[in-house]
């Protein structure tokens, strides 16, 4: 951040930039930073060093966990919460209502959205309301997420559809299970679950 960069005297070690705002009910972890235009609602709990990009809404009554990164143009409204290590690519969307209509009332009908630690969502991805997204999981951009998400699974496409496995760190697991840079080693236990063997 440059120089109009400020520190809340409310959040310690977190950095806030002036042309944000932060409600009142909010918890920040130390070491996290919140660029230009933001606007974090009440209630709201982010974890500890967590980037959370330009224009990013987030709440009422969201929780984020540690080390989360959230790129420009995304919003997660409540229903939604993100464990640690979680990857939000620019303008993904996250729903709440299913069958939103203009002139009736669903505040009382929000499905909610898990997405499991270390998941990545891709740039303009959607995730339909009501659905888990798996550990280490990785929706591919653009995708449109309609059901649970496995952990490890690549998901791409309208709707999206397991295309593959990614491996911890992000890479497509080759035929063998092997993740092509740390080597390390996987298992298909059933048809749509795998789980690491280290
Ligand atoms: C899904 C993804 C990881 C695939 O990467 P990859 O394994 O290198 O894939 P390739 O480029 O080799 O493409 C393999 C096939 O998948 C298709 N494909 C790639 N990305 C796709 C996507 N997002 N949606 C649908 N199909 C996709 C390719 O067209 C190709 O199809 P083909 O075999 O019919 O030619 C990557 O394309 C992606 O979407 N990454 C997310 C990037 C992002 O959103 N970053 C956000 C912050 S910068």
């Amino acid at each position: 951040m440059n120089s109009t960069a400020l520190t809340d005297v409310r959040f310690p070690n977190v950095r806030i930039h002036e042309s944000s705002y932060v409600d009142e009910r909010v918890q920040i972890g130390e070491g996290t930073r919140i660029w230009h235009f933001c606007h974090i609602l009440d209630d709201v709990t982010i974890g500890r060093n967590c980037s959370i990009g330009q224009n990013v809404m987030i709440g009422p009554r969201v929780t984020v966990g540690n080390n989360c990164k959230i790129q420009n143009n995304v919003s997660l409204y409540e229903g939604i919460t993100l464990e640690d290590d979680v990857f939000c690519g620019p303008s993904c969307v996250f729903t709440n209502v299913i069958n939103p209509r203009s002139a009736i009332s669903r505040k009382a009908e929000f499905r909610s959205t898990l997405v499991k630690c270390g998941a990545t969502i891709g740039a303009n991805a959607t995730i339909v309301c009501g659905y888990a997204v798996g550990s280490y999981a990785f929706v591919a951009a653009g995708a449109v997420v309609t059901r649970d998400v496995p952990d490890f699974a690549l998901m791409a496409g309208v709707p999206a559809r397991r295309v593959g496995w990614m491996s911890h760190y992000g890479e497509r697991l080759d035929r063998n299970l092997i993740c092509p840079a740390t080597k390390r080693r996987y298992q298909e236990v059933a048809p749509d679950r795998l789980v690491s063997l280290e």
